[in-house]
């Protein structure tokens, strides 16, 4: 019998809701240990190790232990065609069907490393037909996993765990969900933790390389942002910024003064994100390092001295976040750049890597945790850091939410921080796996990730940080893709040639643009779905089946929250593609067009376009694209109306920044008579925040000329919105904030 894993820990540093009661299990007439509960039952058979738990009278999972070259493997039993999803980072194919891979914290050095990961999830949603089942196996030991679909007469298809506990014996939580996706990521969320409120500026775009080696640097690239007319809200700060790779230092020539260059892009409406690596450099003198080795903060060797290992700054020691003492100490440590003026931290080489440059078994290091061993802690340990830096946020800057990314993580980091997909190759392979990743992430209660637009590296391997031949056509889709993604960054290796916007000449440009801007005019309903994920870990990208359980096509198309549903361009050369709409009209975005769904139609692709539907039924809230996002999300408020029997959507607003921030919210509603008349109406949900806008426009198809309020009529205007990128004529109509109820006639001559 094991142990509980966590048994000296205050509270588990994974579930931040344990369910009221555990079951009992007691043994029945045929020595089969059961429990039942009111709505589920869990039996398991020790000489055939075989277990079953039956929820609501269907068993939802069914499975087996065994032991396989003394390593525990956990079978769970599959049918023929089920298709399993989640697992974090899914590389290869959208599922994760005939795969075998390791679940354990990994750099994968420009995924070079097959089957490797930077980030573990053990909890996996296994797709049958059109219902869900949802496997969370709570092991933080390091886990072999195979997904066979081979069928023969003693082994039917299975997920398998096979634990690599290296002979430490614990005993290991399986929690078992079902239902909608939509239920399932609730219930496991609620579980593991809600994903992080966002501030607003988090959600805009951020423009990153390896490294802005100066701030004259730095500044340039915020001007030219401005001078070209694209929004922005964030340059990343890769870790040239450091003195000699000191983490919470600044270069003294390079960043000299780095208050001074915040205040100039503050005024720019531009933050930075500042990337802090976990190991600390050994150097006689340096604040921190000195103040680890004081604490006695370091993990430890096995003879207790500190454990040293070899990162960017040379000899470094790993701070031991197992400990809370130690995540409260990191926390502190952040004071002197949040006084500079950064806004967002990144967390990278946090697997953690414990050495450059020399191929080494991680596990195999003499590296200790007070908690217990490497192996077993290795997977939480950029959980326990980004909890570190959260700490850090509500001490030095308490009023506003945090935002961090980070590159590991375990089940639960959610709760912290946005995760990034690591050192991706700009190819179209690698284009096709941001997609796919981002939605298993989703499915794996992460609402908020994204990947390297334009690509980081140019191959595997320690070349691939050099990067030297440019492929507008690649970074052109992938800037489009990007711009639906939760996390929306482009980002580039060491070695890379520029890549910006503008770094690929003017018709790139142009294309950039557009989508960025697109970006920005979405705000207001991509904002209200980071809201929705953070009250229930409902992913913000989707697969079409989440939404439409019954229907496939999901593997190359998309929603973006439940209205949006895109057909990104993931080939080269790609002149046409194949939509297959699911049931429900469905509006095109840029032209306004109406497709009727339940059916596959063919586009063409023009450069800097690709199809995109708004789901009729949406009243979808748009806003006018300033600078940054805080600055769009307070102006041009509009809403637009995309007519179906019933429609609906929600309004959002609040101060964008603070945790604690009063909101104003309104659910507008509408329906559509049988002689084509609208009605609609709006009714205040919280009217806390104050407004900074006192109207906005109504954006309505052109047969709606007159809107009713009130009894009074008032006349349309004709809006084109070219000036948006999309082709279409709309009738406009100002309204107020207040709650209403309007009257649309139907005009057929118009
Ligand atoms: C590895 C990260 O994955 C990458 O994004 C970063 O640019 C380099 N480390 C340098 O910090």
């Amino acid at each position: 019998m094991g142990l509980n894993p966590f048994e000296n820990f205050p509270s588990s540093p994974i579930l931040t809701d344990l369910p009221a009661e555990t079951a009992s299990i007691h043994r029945d007439e045929q020595g089969m240990l059961r429990s039942r509960k009111k709505n589920y039952i869990f039996r398991y058979d020790p000489p055939t190790r075989i277990f079953k738990l039956t929820m609501l009278n269907e068993e939802v999972l069914s499975g087996q232990l065994r032991w396989v070259d003394t390593a525990p493997e956990i079978s769970f039993n599959l049918a023929a065609r089920d298709r399993v999803f989640g697992l974090g980072e899914a590389t290869g194919q959208p599922d994760r069907n005939d795969q075998s891979f390791r679940i354990m914290n990994l750099d994968t050095l420009l995924f070079s490393i097959p089957g490797s990961s930077y980030a573990s999830f053990p909890f996996f949603i296994v797709k049958r037909q059109n219902t869900f089942t949802g496997i969370f196996f709570l092991c933080t030991f390091p886990l072999r996993a195979r997904i066979d679909s081979a069928t023969d007469e003693t082994s039917g298809p299975a997920v398998r765990f096979q634990v690599e506990n290296g002979g430490e014996e614990f005993l290991y939580d399986v929690f078992a969900f079902s239902g909608s996706l939509a239920r399932i990521l609730d219930e496991y969320t609620r579980l593991t933790g809600r994903p992080a409120l966002l501030p607003a500026w988090s959600l805009g775009f951020h423009q990153s390389r390896w490294s802005y080696k100066t701030k004259e640097k730095v500044l340039e690239i915020a001007r030219r942002f401005r001078s070209a007319d694209l929004p922005l809200d964030a340059i990343h700060l890769d870790i040239h910024y450091m003195d000699s790779y000191k983490v919470f230092t600044f270069h003294p020539r390079h960043f000299a003064a780095p208050e001074e260059m915040h205040r100039t892009l503050q005024a720019q409406g531009v933050r930075t994100v500042a990337i802090i690596d976990p190991g600390v450099k050994i150097e006689d003198g340096y604040k921190t390092y000195e103040q680890g080795k004081v604490g006695g903060y370091y993990c430890l060797t096995a003879e207790d001295s500190a454990y040293n290992g070899r990162v960017w700054p040379g000899p470094v020691v790993f701070p031991d976040f197992t400990r809370p003492e130690v995540r409260h100490w990191w926390g502190d440590a952040h004071q002197d750049v949040f006084e500079a003026g950064v806004s967002g931290i990144w967390n990278d080489m946090n697997d953690p890597v414990l050495w450059m440059n020399k191929t080494y078994d991680p596990l195999a290091e003499d590296i200790q945790h007070a908690a217990g061993s490497h192996r077993r802690f290795r997977n939480l340990y950029a959980n326990f850091q980004a909890e570190g830096t959260a700490l850090g946020y509500e001490k030095h800057r308490s009023a506003e939410r945090p935002f961090i990314l980070t590159r590991s993580a375990f089940c639960g980091i959610q709760k912290h921080a946005a995760v990034w997909t690591g050192d991706n190759h700009s190819t179209w392979e690698h284009l096709r796996e941001n997609l796919h990743m981002v939605i298993n992430l989703g499915l794996s209660g992460v609402p908020f990730c994204g990947a390297d637009v334009g690509g980081f590296a140019s191959g595997p391997g320690a070349r691939g940080v050099l990067k030297i031949f440019k492929n507008k056509e690649l970074f052109a889709r992938w800037i489009q893709l990007g711009s639906l993604m939760p996390f929306f960054r482009v980002h580039t290796a060491l070695l890379s040639y520029s890549q910006e916007p503008w770094s690929f000449g003017e018709e790139v440009l142009a294309i950039a643009r557009k989508h960025m801007k697109r970006r920005y005019r979405l705000l207001p309903y991509i904002y209200r779905l980071a809201r929705e994920s953070h009250e229930s870990g409902a992913p913000m990208v989707r697969p079409l089946f989440y939404e439409f359980p019954d229907w496939d096509h999901s593997d190359d198309q998309f929603m973006l929250g439940s209205s949006l549903l895109a057909a990104p361009v993931l080939y080269p050369g790609q002149t046409r593609r194949p939509v297959h709409l699911p049931p429900g009209d469905w509006y095109e975005y840029e032209t306004g067009m109406l497709y009727s769904g339940n059916s596959q139609h063919e586009f063409d692709l023009k450069a800097g376009y690709y199809p995109l539907f708004v789901r009729a039924g949406t009243i979808l809230p748009v806003c006018a694209a300033e600078r940054n996002a805080e600055e769009s999300l307070k102006a041009g408020w509009a809403l637009e109306i995309y007519p179906a029997d019933t429609m609906n959507g929600f309004f959002l607003f609040d101060d964008l920044k603070t945790r604690s921030s009063a909101t104003f919210s309104q659910e507008l509603e509408g329906t559509r008579l049988h002689n084509g008349d609208l009605r609609l109406r709006v009714k205040n949900r919280t009217k806390d925040a104050e407004l900074p806008l006192q109207e906005r426009t109504l954006r309505l198809p052109a047969m709606y000329r007159t809107m009713i309020d009130k009894g009074q009529r008032q006349d349309g205007e004709s809006l084109h919105l070219i000036r948006e990128d999309r082709n279409i004529e709309m009738q406009s109509f100002k309204v107020g904030m207040d709650e209403a109820e309007w009257e649309f006639p139907y005009t057929s001559n118009w």
